[in-house]
């Protein structure tokens, strides 16, 4: 999507109900096709990204002063048609199907009186409103209103359309009804469960326009909290288990968006579009029991419902059996742990019954019980809370270890591939499939192609964000040709660091991890542990870098030699006088990354096309959602420590030819990048950055009548008075032309002076040395390239001038004071020999600034001085 489509999306989802709407072509003026004024002229609204929902379609019937919405469609053209109730409304409801009845006449809206509304007049409202037959009508249920008036006493038969179609008459003694009296309708469920045995498991079902149809969802967001919503919807348990189904051919559904299901409350509130599709839905709830308020579906505190009511069990009327029987029917492994105010208290118990499960049976209900002796002791603090243990539903294949391999998924008993639909597949996820199965830190991450399509479970990558959602993912059924496999480290991990490659170091042992005694640990075992996950070699290692831990125990001394491949391949022995080891003693340790990204085929690293490393490749990228801007350019050169973006674009070669993919949010920042897993394609499409730290650094030299050519880099560079000298200002061919400005600097004084570069270097010449030259001196290099100004600065060169000044030369300095341009002959011929001597004391130079703990550009590849040895060769 454009950014122009994004911006009108925007605007037609948050400010369309500013501008002037009508609804055209349908029955009434509360009816048909929405469209609103644009620069005087009237435009259908369209809807193509399916964006429309039951609040913006709400909020279209309210500025329209029609009453409720009743349905929202598109037409072929995406067009969005609305229905709106003419002359009844609901509001202060919890959703749209009910609330405080208000019927408009006269123009205006009233309440009605309790008694001038019966069970018949319900029916018409709630089909009007395209709800449910009504479950619920009586006075002051949402809410008390002004008392009211003008109220007329309807008479339906039931079967009438619209509310205003049944007779009336003027309510009788008007005076005598109070506020609390205003009629508050509730209209019943929507959807429903069908095909089985019982209403709580079954194809899912939404009743719209008066039909039910089966339900298909925008899948991608369609996880088992959707299904836990549709169980509460319907009053049912826990949820159990839910499928995708295809059926053998397209038939019409109600095609809902999965934010319909985000709590429980809203689904009345979806606004379903006909289509027609072959996919279903399949849900099974528990009948009745749930577990409440846990972290997730298989934990909570226990309900059972009973009397059509939902209760707290006491903790001494339940047992481990009876906890076997709850786990197993609501799908989940084995009980863990069951006890009172695990999960929050709960109303103190009532009307528990004491179950006498035998721990086979497949529902509580089934099992034998007795009414609970003693009741009235149970206090709230005693809810029974329940941990049903989760069963894995992903495992590594195909490698000796079970901490390596392809990913697989158990969904509907049958284990599968994995495929994500969302194409975004990153180290974080890889790092969440790793802490899931409780191996290692993630080592790796790779997509590979299958020769041939088979069946996978397709699932939205942020099943994987954390371990805990990935148990809530829904799969769906599917063919594919890809696979993922994944390198977990089985034994040693990385915890609470800022990227994969730094963090406290834990160790597992007998299948628990603990951390590790600072004294325990060397840099050998730093190195295999570096190396075991796959990062570069440790930069750090110490005492609690990344937060306490408890203290180290069962620690063990590492003995590595640093060649080994895992850190449980060194010997070890029991870690002597373990008991004073502390807390803010358990390693941390810093592995330094590789970069994965590099600019090539310009003259700096710091501009040109970017690549990235992957399976040991490196490869042109692209980016698959074809977003590319300044954001993402600044992150590269952050990540390059090249300064900040100056431009980005995306330029077309002549052919395809193999790249990694990688979305671009890849790029939202620095850290981030390193956790991207790009995807094998093929593109003709380049990305091009130019970062402003473009220039590598000139060089500054001091040449003198006495000393010859030196640099000033280290110390300061002393002359003798009166001596003449130059200063040579050079830099590494990167860009022709440029120039060089020469700044010099004493304490209170600035001055400079500027000289085209020649042959990538400038030649400032000064005649006898003065005491007024004394000070400091730096090269700055400008070049215009790319439609941009760059520039780049030397290190300074610290000029003193020693010895007795002579009478004359006082003289003539003085007149000129100190940087003057008199002093400086402009450089008119470079003379050949000169240059010579300074670009091989350039490449000296460099040499030695190559072992300089100051230098920034110590990575500039060898193809550069070899370039330079040749033109010294000249
Ligand atoms: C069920 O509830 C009804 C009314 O709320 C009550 O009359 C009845 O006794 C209850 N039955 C049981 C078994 O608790
Ligand atoms: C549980 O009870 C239901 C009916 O209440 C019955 O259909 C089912 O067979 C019972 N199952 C077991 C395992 O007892
Ligand atoms: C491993 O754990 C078990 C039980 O937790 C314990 O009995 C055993 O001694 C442990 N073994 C080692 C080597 O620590
Ligand atoms: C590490 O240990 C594993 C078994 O524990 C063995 O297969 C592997 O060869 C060992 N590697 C090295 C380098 O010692
Ligand atoms: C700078 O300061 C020095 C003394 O610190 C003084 O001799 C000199 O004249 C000053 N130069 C200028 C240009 O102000
Ligand atoms: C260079 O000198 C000019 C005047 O000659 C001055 O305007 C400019 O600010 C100076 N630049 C620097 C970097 O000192
Ligand atoms: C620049 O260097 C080249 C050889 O590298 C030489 O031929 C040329 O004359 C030089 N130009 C100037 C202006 O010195």
């Amino acid at each position: 999507m454009d950014q122009t489509a994004l911006m009108l999306l925007l605007c037609l989802c948050s400010s369309a109900l500013s501008d002037e709407l009508r609804l055209v072509a349908g029955r009434s003026r509360c009816v048909g096709r929405l469209e609103k004024k644009d620069l005087g002229d009237w435009e259908p609204v369209t809807d193509w990204n399916w964006n429309w929902n039951f609040t913006s379609a709400a909020g279209a019937c309210r500025q329209l002063r029609c009453g409720s919405v009743v349905s929202l469609q598109r037409d072929e053209d995406d067009n969005v048609e609305i229905v709106c109730s003419d002359s009844v409304r609901l509001v202060q409801g919890t959703n749209r199907c009910s609330g405080r009845l208000e019927v408009k006449t006269n123009q205006s809206w009233s309440s009605v009186c309790e008694k001038d509304f019966d069970r018949q007049d319900a029916e018409v409202v709630c089909r009007e409103i395209g709800c449910g037959p009504p479950s619920a009508h009586q006075g002051a249920l949402y809410g008390e209103a002004e008392a009211p008036v003008g109220s007329r006493e309807f008479l339906c038969e039931g079967s009438e359309s619209a509310l205003l179609n049944c007779s009336s008459r003027k309510s009788s003694g008007r005076n005598s009804c109070s506020p609390g009296q205003a009629v508050g309708l509730t209209c019943s469920d929507n959807i429903r469960l069908v095909g089985e045995a019982s209403r709580c498991a079954g194809r899912l079902e939404m009743l719209h326009q008066e039909e039910w149809r089966p339900v298909d969802v925008w899948y991608r967001y369609w996880n088992m909290n959707s299904v836990a919503a549709v169980c509460a919807g319907l009053d049912c348990g826990s949820a159990v288990s839910a499928r995708n189904s295809k059926e053998a051919s397209e038939r019409p559904v109600w095609w809902i968006r999965s934010d319909c299901f985000q709590s429980g409350s809203a689904l009345k509130n979806c606004l379903p579009y006909g289509r027609h599709r072959d996919q279903s839905h399949e849900i099974i709830c528990s009948d009745s029991v749930r577990l409440v308020q846990g972290t997730n579906r298989c934990s909570g505190r226990l309900e059972v419902k009973t009397n059509q009511s939902w209760s707290s069990v006491c903790e001494k009327d339940f047992d481990l059996q009876d906890a076997e029987v709850v786990c197993r029917e609501i799908g989940c492994g084995p009980p863990s742990v069951h006890q009172g105010a695990l999960y929050g208290e709960a109303e103190a118990p009532v009307g528990s019954r004491e179950f006498l499960c035998e721990g086979s049976e497949s529902a509580l209900l089934n099992c034998s019980s007795r009414k609970s002796s003693g009741r009235n002791s149970c206090s709230p603090g005693q809810a029974v809370g329940l941990t049903c243990s989760d069963q894995d539903n992903i495992r590594l294949v195909g490698e000796a270890n079970r901490c390596a391999g392809r990913l697989e998924m158990i969904q509907q008993e049958e284990w599968r591939p994995v495929d994500v639909m969302d194409s975004y597949w990153a180290m974080n996820s890889a790092a969440a499939v790793c802490a899931d199965l409780d191996c290692g830190s993630a080592v790796s991450a790779r997509n590979s192609k299958e020769a041939s399509g088979r069946p996978v479970w397709w699932i939205r990558s942020d099943c994987f964000q954390s371990g805990s959602e990935e148990k809530n993912c829904l799969p769906f059924d599917g063919n594919n040709y890809r696979s993922y496999e994944f390198i977990c480290s089985d034994s040693v991990r990385l915890v609470q660091g800022t990227n994969r490659c730094s963090g406290r170091l834990e160790v597992k042992t007998n299948q628990s991890w603990s951390s590790v005694c600072e004294k325990d640990f060397d840099l050998q075992d730093a190195e295999v542990v570096c190396r075991e996950i796959s990062c570069g070699p440790p930069s750090v290692h110490q005492g609690a870098l990344y937060g306490e831990a408890e203290a180290p125990v069962g620690s063990r001394e590492f003995l590595c030699e640093g060649s080994e491949s895992a850190l449980l391949n060194c010997s070890s022995r029991k870690s002597s006088g373990r008991n004073s080891c502390s807390p803010g003693q358990a390693v941390g340790l810093t592995c330094s990354d590789q970069d994965n990204i590099r600019l090539v085929g310009e003259a700096s690293r710091c501009a040109g096309r970017l690549e990235m490393l992957h399976q040991e490749e490196w490869r042109p990228v692209d980016v698959m959602d074809g977003y590319w801007n300044m954001n993402s350019a600044a992150a590269v050169c952050a990540e390059l420590d090249c300064g900040s973006a100056v431009s980005a674009r995306k330029s077309k070669e002549a052919s395809e030819r193999p790249v990694w993919w990688i979305r671009f949010d890849c790029f939202q920042s620095g850290s981030a990048l390193k956790n991207c897993l790009p995807y094998d394609g093929n593109s003709d499409w380049s990305l091009e950055i130019i970062c402003s730290g473009l220039l590598v650094e000139p060089l500054i030299f001091l040449s003198s009548s006495t000393d010859g050519v030196s640099t000033g880099r280290k110390q300061g560079s002393e002359l003798l008075i009166g001596s003449h000298f130059s200063i040579i200002c050079s830099i590494r061919p990167q860009y022709e032309g440029g120039s060089f400005q020469l700044i010099f600097s004493t304490s209170n004084y600035t001055q400079n002076q500027t000289l085209p570069a020649v042959n990538h270097s400038a030649l400032f010449l000064f005649s006898a040395a003065g005491h007024a030259h004394q000070g400091t001196y730096r090269c700055v290099y400008h070049v215009y390239v790319f439609f941009y100004n760059f520039s780049s600065i030397s290190q300074p060169l610290n000029l003193t001038v020693s010895g007795k000044l002579m009478e004359s030369i006082r003289k003539s300095s003085a007149s000129v004071s100190a940087f003057p341009t008199a002093l400086i002959i402009r450089l008119v011929v470079v003379l050949l020999g000169m240059l010579g001597s300074v670009l091989l004391l350039y490449f000296k130079a460099r040499r030695n600034q190559k072992s300089g703990p100051e230098n920034n550009h110590h990575d500039e590849g060898s193809r550069a001085e070899g370039s330079l040895e040749e033109e010294t060769a000249v």
